[in-house]
């Protein structure tokens, strides 16, 4: 098959590499791409949210599967406009794109199909959020409606915290939730309407510092699987939360095609879901990708033509770590421009791949050209081992502007003692 790839992250650079190992993918072009991307795919310089240019290429190089990335070309519909054009596409139209788009979509599905997630109300201006406050204990919860890049979420640890929130979020459609207890995991399912398979479970880390501290950012890092989610609890979740959700979205006449992400927090009366995403998650995608087998293209495809039934994902038992180096100022302004060397050293390290999540080229020279930089990866038999070459391969990597965390992993890590 020919495949296009949209999207130019860490993220999709696992994608691309992972495609063109497996035997179905005879091609791959990637839009926009970035110079990881590059190194498996021919990179074409169209917007993949330009839903019309996407079109034009597919057919123009005979594109057999459109495989999207973020969740931005996602919830511009641009999955429906290549099923119009008979093109299949790995995705879910901007309806089912709903789930991630907007907070209130989810939550109000949840409410309606009994799916545990935080208590909440949904408002629209600031005097109503004011006052919807006092029907939450503190902490509390508020999350601005739209797609945000993490950002639009404030776990408020104060009332004053709780207004100053509401007071920048402004008017317009908000959610306040309750503040669940509990460790986060994150698990993805590939869904064909009601139909869901569980993929993969990882572990997330959200904040810049170690530790878990500081501003909130796409994740800093990332390991699959994630042990604290048993069997039995990632059983329940999709017993519970993934399956009832296909089912309520193809019951709706707005059926969900590709990968669902739920967000969870583990809490004592079980997990419960913090929100969706309706993509892969960057960098989680790069932690489970090397621990997908099979054909992965094959895969894809059957999802996105109505064929999951013909499927059984397989993981191996391996684990994976996924160190995220990032530009300095990030995750406010990033440092842009600084050189990167030292990749080749660092895959040298057993085991591991150097995803690019922000690069660009200047002239023969590797330059960041975004808050997350690389994602360095690694594989091993056990974390502690996937800790080991992971950060030896990141020890390889010169690039004055960055910083990482040197702790990813360490809930794990902490239990495995
Ligand atoms: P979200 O963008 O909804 O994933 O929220 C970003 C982060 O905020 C999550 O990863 C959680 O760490 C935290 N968060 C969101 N909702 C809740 C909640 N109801 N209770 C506790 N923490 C939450
Ligand atoms: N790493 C979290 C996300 O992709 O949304």
């Amino acid at each position: 098959m020919n495949i296009l790839l949209l999207g130019s992250g860490g993220r999709e650079d696992a994608l691309a590499w992972r495609l063109t190992q497996s035997p179905s993918c005879r091609t791959l072009i990637a839009a926009p791409g970035n110079p990881g991307i590059a190194r498996w795919a021919e990179c074409r310089a169209i917007d993949p949210c330009d839903a019309a240019s996407v079109v034009r290429l597919a057919q123009a190089e005979a594109i057999d599967l459109v495989v999207i990335g973020p969740e931005a070309p996602l919830v511009a519909g641009v999955a429906d406009t290549l099923r119009a054009a008979r093109i299949a596409v790995f995705g879910p139209g901007a309806s089912a794109a709903r789930l991630e788009g907007s907070k209130g979509f989810a939550k109000d599905l949840c409410a309606a199909h009994g799916i545990p997630t935080a208590a909440y109300v949904r408002v629209e201006r600031t005097a109503e959020a004011l006052a919807a406050l006092d029907r939450f204990a503190i902490p509390v919860v508020i999350k601005a409606d739209g797609l945000a890049a993490g950002k639009g979420v404030t776990v408020a640890m104060s009332r004053a915290e709780a207004e100053a929130a509401i007071a920048r979020a402004g008017d317009g459609p908000m959610v306040i939730e309750e503040f669940l207890e509990g460790e986060e995991a994150s698990l993805f399912a590939l869904v064909d309407g009601p139909r869901a398979l569980l993929l993969a479970s990882a572990q997330d880390h959200k904040r810049v510092g170690e530790g878990d501290t500081g501003p909130n950012t796409g994740g800093m890092g990332a390991y699959s699987p994630a042990p604290v989610l048993t069997p039995n609890l990632e059983a329940r979740a999709m017993r519970e939360i993934v399956e009832p959700t296909a089912r309520a979205m193809a019951a709706a006449g707005t059926p969900f095609s590709g990968v669902l992400f739920a967000g969870l927090m583990l809490t004592k009366s079980g997990p419960k879901l913090i929100e969706y995403n309706v993509r892969f998650g960057d960098p989680e995608c790069e932690a489970i990708m090397p621990r997908v087998e099979g054909d992965f293209t094959a895969m894809l495809h059957a999802v996105a033509t109505g064929r999951i039934g013909d499927i059984g994902p397989r993981l191996s038992t391996d684990t994976t770590m996924v160190v995220v180096v990032a530009a300095k100022g990030y995750p406010g302004t990033p440092a842009a421009g600084g050189t990167i060397e030292g990749i080749d050293r660092a895959e040298a390290v057993d085991g591991v791949t150097v995803f690019h999540a922000g690069t660009a080229k200047h002239g023969d020279t590797l330059i960041a050209s975004g808050g997350r930089v690389l994602a360095v990866t690694a594989r091993g038999p056990w974390l502690g081992q996937a800790r080991e070459r992971a950060y030896a391969a990141v020890d390889e990597i010169r690039f004055a502007d960055g910083f990482h965390r040197r702790d990813i992993g360490w809930r794990e890590l902490e239990r495995a003692l």
